[in-house]
């Protein structure tokens, strides 16, 4: 309801105020603090952290999340809505990096995935190419080093999202439909939809804008 009524207010504000589209080049990847705190309000802090060492506030995600945005070229903001929700949900708002639910190792970035993903994308980093081989197949030394740099611990979700998920989910995500969404997730993620983690692509799909750019 609440979503609803906001939607349609941008929508006739958009009609009568060129200002809120669309939006420029130069932000087109550009997520802001702002944004994330309003889809993940508790990443306002990292005081008395749960776990040490994982947490990362709105102010930190923000600039990395942005950042991947741009080196995977993911510009449909659908996309983007879809991949904060994700980290967010996966993360308990940007306050883990790493499984600890049950505690898989070598699972983790703030997209949680998978050891067997954590190493193709740490192979595919190219600046990562030595230490990469240092660690001989170490599923904790590999995620140790994603998480060690922002910009590769940020990044993982844009990576899976552009080299592991058919072209044809894309599309239909880039739609920005609840259906493209639940084939993200359920196709391609391989989960599945519950209220929670659609309570966050809600926030982030009105919080972004999707649909009215
Ligand atoms: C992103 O947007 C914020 C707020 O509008 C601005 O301060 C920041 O400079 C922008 N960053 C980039 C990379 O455009
Ligand atoms: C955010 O923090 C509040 C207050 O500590 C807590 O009640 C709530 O469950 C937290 N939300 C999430 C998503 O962790
Ligand atoms: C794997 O790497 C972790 C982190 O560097 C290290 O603590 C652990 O001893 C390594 N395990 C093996 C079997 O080498």
């Amino acid at each position: 309801m609440h979503l609803r009524s906001l939607l349609i207010s941008f929508s006739v504000l958009a009609a009568a105020t060129p200002i809120l589209s669309p939006r420029s080049d130069t932000n087109t990847y550009n997520i802001t603090t702002d944004q994330i705190l309003s889809i993940a309000p508790n990443s306002s802090t990292c005081a008395n952290p749960p776990a040490v060492g994982e947490c990362a506030t709105a102010e930190q995600a923000a600039p990395a999340i942005s950042a991947s945005f741009s080196t995977y070229s993911v510009d449909s903001r659908a996309e983007q809505a879809a991949l904060v929700a994700l980290m967010a949900f996966e993360t308990l708002d940007f306050r883990y990096n790493r499984n600890h639910f049950p505690g898989v190792a070598g699972q983790g970035t703030r997209n949680m995935q998978s050891p067997t993903y954590n190493d193709k994308y740490a192979a595919s980093i190219p600046a990562l190419s030595e230490q990469y081989a240092s660690a001989t197949g170490n599923v904790t030394a590999i995620l140790d080093l994603l998480v060690a740099d922002d910009s590769y611990d940020f990044g993982s979700a844009a990576w899976f999202l552009t080299t592991q998920c058919s072209d044809s989910v894309r599309a239909e995500l880039q739609q920005g439909s609840e259906s493209g969404w639940e084939g993200y997730i359920t196709s391609c993620v391989g989960t599945t939809v519950t209220d929670e983690r659609k309570d966050y692509w809600l926030k982030a799909v009105d919080v972004l804008g999707v649909g009215s750019e």
